[in-house]
């Protein structure tokens, strides 16, 4: 009982270890970064006080923040990057960001921000990045760049800036990129950029550039222009152009007198060119378009081209060329034939007719993307000249069948990308001879039907998307040959499985499984048996549910023995015996069960000693915790409960104070938790001072029933069996009269003094000395005051419960701030206990001011004894308090002396009448 009790009280008081903040969370494993973004915030002030000082990464990005007051991140001495962006910043005031010494990157687009005082970056001498894009500025403010010695990037595009003058905005020697494009900017001066290597100015359609307008930024290697007239940039002076590695520019060709060759010309160490064509028709035999040493890399983007025999008759050295969105028709056995060193060919966006040569001689080639061709049918030729093919991309196409052997001659292909395209079934020797193959993405077809031995030869695939399909069937046939597979992607289609099956039996190098959304309007996943999951002994993370049945074998997930992560989500887990389906989840790091109808979670639903750090209930019904669950998870760092409904009673008492003053496990979101009841809208705000007192009132409730119960039951006894049942009560008695003054003799103390901090001054200045004073001729009282006596090291409570059971009385010191102390109502219930476990009644109780009466109610044991009149009143008339000092001291005398004699016939009641006077 004794145990029981004190138990109780440690779960109550235990300050062990639960914290959380506002609006945020901390990412787990990286506790320094902050995630607050997508939350909805609007006051910065409430949400960033709560953070650890030490945090250096805060994201705020996507709410709805509209200002923030200066000085806001001061706090965060440390902090290195912010991000701002997608918020609702119209004005800038000024120290926003001020003590941010360290701060290297700092996010602020996507904002509608019209007005940056000129102070607003001051003090942030380590920034590197600064972005600005999607606003509304319209001009650089102050002297932007004086403030800001260390910074390397910044992006203004997508703002109303009509001019940008570095002479204005104060130069930098360390700028490197600048972002400027599409704003409305007529003229630029960079001169005060020497470091600057890589600009952005496109769509400014009105940008005028002087030749002379880069002559000071020697290390300029990447100019892009794209949507500004060409003319500029050809009249850029010589050692501009020759230092240039990346340039992109549009072009209008029909209403040019030049061509792209014209416009390359003197850009000798140019590698990447990225030429715009929109608008531009070309002549209908359009040979000359790249007739001159193209560069390594070459894009051309939105040419008008139609049937290109030729594109250029000059040998070109270029290994990467990129065609996108050129009307490209016919291209034949002669299109590409002087290209021979092409590694990379891109045609997207085109209606490319392919002839069965036309990649003739390209057997260099490792990359080629028809995404988006309109492409019905593969010719097998195709493909045969390139073998040294690793990636072919096909995406976006009209493929609505594969013949058998397609990709036969492919023997070094590797990635092989076929979503968005119109298969309906795939076939045995669909992907024949494809040895090499690693990674095959099948997705957002209209596969129904998947023939038994398709992935047959695809020994080395290590990644199979299946996603986005009408897949109804996946068996042990159809999955055979795919010794290698380590993910495997069957999110949203229609399977449906029974409880005998085990389709991925021989996928025994799985370690990654998403299995989501399944069956949209159909029956749901149906039964996961006992064998589901056999031969996934390597699995290691796997994602389950959003369907509308599943039942799961209590003994499925057996084999899972490596498994690490595990997401259950958007299914009815109510009727599912969790703690036996997870029971042989011993490894588990990450435990999410979002969405599943969970009423509650039981206590041991991980095994003892498991391994669990994340667990995530999210969007759940639960409305009670019990504290056994986190004692049962030795290992945990954050526990997300929210969007649930807890109810802000006494049952969840320890879970709030348990949340908020743990150090180590974190409660994401915890002050947005709200409670199910009206009394407080959040869990955090919730009063839960009466309940530690509810729950040492109903334990001295059951007591008094079981002593109502065992009174009856010896009355009873001593009615019928009288003689016998007196023989055995003396003997009882003379036991515990023996134990007791054993137990007497130990007492190290007299009294323990439970008293507040505040009254510190009565204790010490008139307690003390009267009580530690001897009278003549009799002993000293000795005294356990928690200051002096207290073992240091030990902890709180173990030094107070061992000062209770030392000291013959407990004398408590009651008071408004006593009754306010957390520790001495610990005191004060722990002596209630010891009267109630071993009968003595060691509490006295001296009330310093009148307390009225209503002040109690809370204290309900208290108020009992008060309402005994087993207490002393401090006399305000100094008169009566020598009378006060003698009572005192005699009711300690009388009991010490009664304990040490030995005639412990005297009850409490008796030896407390001379306190009542
Ligand atoms: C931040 O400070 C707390 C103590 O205030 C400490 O426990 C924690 O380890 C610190 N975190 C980092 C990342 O330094
Ligand atoms: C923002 O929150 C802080 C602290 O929670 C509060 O003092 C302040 O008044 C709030 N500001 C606004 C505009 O609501
Ligand atoms: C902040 O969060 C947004 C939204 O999820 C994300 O797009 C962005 O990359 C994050 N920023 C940083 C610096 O991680
Ligand atoms: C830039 O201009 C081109 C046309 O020249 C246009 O296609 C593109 O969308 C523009 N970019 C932006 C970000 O507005
Ligand atoms: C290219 O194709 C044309 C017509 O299809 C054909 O006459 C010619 O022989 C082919 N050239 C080579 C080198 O195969
Ligand atoms: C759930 O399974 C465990 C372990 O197999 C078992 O001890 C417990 O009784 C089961 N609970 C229910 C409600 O069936
Ligand atoms: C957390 O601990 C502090 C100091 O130990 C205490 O003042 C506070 O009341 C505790 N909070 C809760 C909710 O118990």
């Amino acid at each position: 009982m004794a145990r029981a009790a004190l138990l109780l009280l440690l779960l109550n008081f235990s300050v062990c270890s639960g914290f959380g903040f506002r609006s945020c969370s901390q990412n787990y494993a990286e506790a320094d970064h902050i995630w607050c973004f997508n939350r909805m915030i609007v006051n910065i002030s409430g949400v960033v006080s709560m953070l650890p000082e030490n945090t250096t990464a805060i994201n705020l990005s996507k709410n709805v923040i509209r200002a923030i007051p200066p000085g806001a991140f001061a706090r965060f001495a440390g902090l290195k990057h912010l991000d701002l962006s997608q918020n609702k910043l119209f004005n800038l005031k000024g120290e926003e960001f001020k003590s941010l010494h360290l701060m290297v990157s700092l996010n602020l687009s996507c904002n509608n921000i019209s007005n940056i005082h000129s102070n607003t970056f001051e003090g942030l001498t380590s920034l590197k990045v600064l972005l600005l894009s999607q606003n509304y500025l319209s001009g650089v403010f102050g002297l932007l760049f004086y403030l800001l010695p260390a910074i390397e990037v910044v992006d203004l595009s997508l703002n109303r800036l009509r001019s940008f003058s570095c002479e204005e905005c104060g130069g930098s020697l360390t700028l490197k990129y600048l972002n400027l494009s599409v704003n409305n900017i007529q003229k630029v001066n960079v001169s005060c950029f020497p470091a600057l290597t890589y600009i952005q100015l496109s769509n400014n359609t009105e940008l005028e550039l002087r030749p002379d307008t880069f002559d000071s930024n020697q290390q300029l290697s990447t100019l892009l222009l794209q949507s500004v007239k060409v003319e500029g940039l050809m009249g850029l002076s010589g050692q501009t152009k020759r230092d240039l590695i990346h340039v992109s520019f549009s072009m209008f060709a029909e209403k040019s007198p030049w061509m792209i060759c014209d416009v390359l010309r003197e850009m000798d160490n140019v590698s990447k060119v990225e030429v715009d064509l929109k608008g531009s028709k070309l002549p209908a035999s359009n040979t000359s378009l790249l007739d001159c040493p193209t560069p390594p890399t070459l894009i051309i983007n939105e040419a008008k081209l139609g049937n290109v025999a030729r594109l250029s008759s000059e040998m070109s050295s270029t290994s990467k060329l990129y065609l996108i969105n050129c009307g490209l028709k016919q291209i034949s056995n002669s299109t590409f034939e002087v290209f021979t060193a092409l590694k990379t060919l891109y045609l997207n966006k085109n209606s490319v007719d392919i002839k069965s040569d036309t990649f003739r001689g390209l057997t260099e080639l490792t990359f080629l993307s028809l995404d988006r061709n309109r492409i019905r049918n593969i010719d097998l030729r195709w493909f045969v000249p390139l073998k040294s093919l690793h990636r072919l991309s096909l995406m976006k196409n009209e493929i609505t069948e594969l013949e058998p052997n397609v990709f036969h001659a492919l023997t070094q292909l590797e990635q092989l990308y076929l979503q968005f395209n119109l298969l309906k079934s795939l076939k045995k020797k669909t992907f024949s001879n494809l040895y090499r193959l690693k990674k095959l993405n099948l997705s957002l077809n209209l596969i129904c039907f998947i023939e038994e031995g398709t992935f047959q030869d695809l020994k080395n695939l290590r990644y199979l998307d299946l996603s986005g399909n009408r897949i109804s069937r996946v068996t042990p046939s159809i999955l055979s040959g795919l010794k290698k597979l380590t993910h495997i992607i069957l999110y949203n289609n229609r399977l449906h499985f029974r409880s005998y099956e085990a389709p991925f039996i021989h996928l025994t190098s799985l370690e990654y499984l998403e299995m989501r959304y399944q069956g949209p309007g159909g029956s749901g996943i149906g039964d996961i048996g006992p064998d589901f999951f056999k031969g996934l002994q390597k699995l290691k993370c796997m994602q389950i549910g959003n369907s509308i049945k599943m039942t799961v074998h209590p003994g499925a997930f057996a084999p899972l023995i490596s498994l690490k992560i595990l997401y259950i989500y958007g299914v009815n887990l109510k009727d599912t015996n969790l703690t036996a389906v997870l029971l042989p989840l011993k490894g588990l790091l990450k435990l999410m069960l979002n969405r599943a109808d969970l009423d509650t979670l039981p206590a041991h639903f991980l095994p003892p000693n498991n391994s669990l750090e994340i667990l995530r209930v999210q969007s759940n019904h639960i409305h009670t915790l019990s504290k056994e669950i986190l004692d049962n998870l030795p290992r945990l760092r954050v526990f997300d409960i929210s969007e649930n409904q807890l109810s802000c009673t006494c049952d969840n008492a320890w879970f709030k104070t348990w949340a908020i003053n743990n150090t180590q496990i974190q409660v994401p979101y915890l002050y947005n938790l709200e409670c199910d009841n009206g009394r407080s809208r959040y869990l955090w705000q919730f009063d839960d001072k009466a309940c530690s007192y509810d729950q040492i009132s109903l334990t001295l409730f059951i007591s008094c029933t079981v002593m109502d119960v065992l009174f009856v039951f010896v009355c009873l006894a001593w009615h019928i069996q009288g003689p016998t049942m007196r023989f055995l009560l003396l003997m009882v008695k003379a036991r515990l009269r023996g134990r007791k003054r054993g137990a007497g003799a130990k007492f190290q103390y007299d009294a323990f003094i439970s008293y507040s901090s505040k009254d510190e001054d009565w204790v010490m200045g008139q307690l003390v000395p009267n009580l530690e004073r001897p009278d003549v001729g009799a002993p000293r009282l000795r005294l356990c005051l928690h200051h002096r006596d207290f073992r240091p090291g030990a902890a709180v409570l173990e030094n107070i419960e061992a000062a209770i059971y030392s000291s013959r009385h407990t004398i408590c010191v009651v008071t408004r701030s006593y009754l306010q102390s957390e520790w001495c109502s610990v005191e004060f219930q722990l002596a209630s206990v010891r009267l109630l476990c071993d009968g003595s009644d060691v509490l006295l109780m001296v009330f310093l001011e009148e307390i009225p009466e209503h002040c109690l109610s809370p204290y309900a044991r208290l108020r009992r004894i008060v309402h005994r009149k087993t207490y002393l009143l401090w006399p305000e008339n100094p008169v009566e308090q020598d009378a006060f000092w003698v009572r005192l001291k005699d009711t300690l005398k009388d009991s010490k002396d009664l304990d040490e004699e030995g005639e412990g016939d005297v009850g409490g009641e008796q030896w407390l009448a001379p306190l009542i006077g």
